[in-house]
């Protein structure tokens, strides 16, 4: 029989989790929480069309002769976006796949074929369709999933392998998740297609919370937990501090939870390697305050309105 983590809670009643894995429907959208997130905007070659001043700007960055690269000023950063990007900004779609439809000529603004994904777009002002159809904002999806082992969070694997949209089939949306989490590690994944609440979540800056429990191939002092608290050199710079309990000790490990704030790659598991561990098991239990709870393996639900606004607020500026 599997062991089961002392501090787990018994599953879910029948019924009661409404991930949906049996349904078989389109499969969803691309994965890319980049595509959305960054502040400067990514371009192929590094070339794009300058931005307009004012005016209709579609149709003047058109013409526009320059080919050097410009920030919008802040005030029109909010609005103006590459027409790549509007279609993941509204949810619509991955940016990858909204270059494909800018490139076959699917997408007008204001009543013309734009083929240059690079085309600036004023969000507020500009008419922008997709196959003639005004593109208007797709619902905002919030769900968590109970992430088992064994599974990647890209949305495709040149080695065939499972993904988490093997079991968010049922879904019609182009979702993609929040952060990631290693292949071997499972539990607490957030998916959305909001890219700011994505940001808010996984941007270092805001310090949101993530708490996982460790199987520790070999058992740890106090010294050495002392020291995952306080900080571990990696080669990337020095963690910030955590909130280490030890859980238990069996004869050779060493079960702990850890409570991070930065969410570099890997993270825990180098911190473990730094101290002459391997993490054996590694399960993220709660994001902020939204915990894993009895949802079961495999399965996902909808965030409640509650739990959205709570987690739209969590962390501290520092
Ligand atoms: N830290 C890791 O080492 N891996 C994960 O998947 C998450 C946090």
């Amino acid at each position: 029989m599997k062991k089961r983590w002392r501090t787990e809670r018994p599953p879910a009643k029948p019924g009661k989790a409404t991930g949906k894995p049996g349904q078989d429907t389109a499969k969803p959208k691309r994965a890319d929480v980049r595509s959305g997130a960054p502040r400067q905007d990514r371009t192929r070659g590094g070339q794009a069309k300058p931005y307009p001043s004012k005016g209709a700007p579609a149709e003047r960055a058109q013409t526009g002769r320059t080919a050097i690269r410009q920030t919008p000023p802040a005030d029109q950063e909010r609005r103006l976006k590459t027409l790549d990007r509007v279609l993941s900004k509204l949810g619509v779609c991955s940016r990858t796949e909204s270059r494909e439809w800018i490139e076959q000529g699917r997408l007008e603004v204001n009543g013309r074929i734009v083929r240059d994904p690079e085309q600036w777009v004023d969000m507020d002002r500009d008419r922008v369709a997709l196959d003639g159809k005004p593109v208007r904002a797709e619902q905002k999806t919030y769900l968590m999933l109970n992430k088992p082992k064994g599974y990647l969070t890209s949305y495709t694997d040149p080695e065939g392998r499972k993904t988490i949209y093997d079991l968010l089939k049922s879904l019609d949306q182009w979702v993609f998740p929040v952060g990631r989490l290693d292949l071997d590690t499972s539990g607490l994944l957030l998916v959305t297609n909001d890219s700011e609440f994505a940001e808010h979540i996984t941007s270092p800056e805001n310090h949101v919370a993530k708490t996982y429990l460790v199987k520790s191939s070999i058992l740890l002092s106090d010294e050495q937990l002392r020291q995952l608290r306080d900080g571990i050199e990696l080669k990337d710079g020095l963690t910030r501090p955590a909130q280490v309990r030890r859980v238990r000790d069996s004869e050779k490990y060493t079960f702990l939870e850890i409570t991070i704030t930065e969410g570099r790659n890997r993270q825990v598991r180098r911190m473990l390697e730094a101290l002459g561990a391997v993490v054996l098991k590694l399960v993220r239990v709660s994001i902020g305050p939204l915990r894993i709870g009895t949802l079961q393996m495999g399965q996902w639900r909808p965030l409640t309105p509650d739990e959205v606004r709570v987690l739209r607020h969590a962390g501290a500026k520092h």
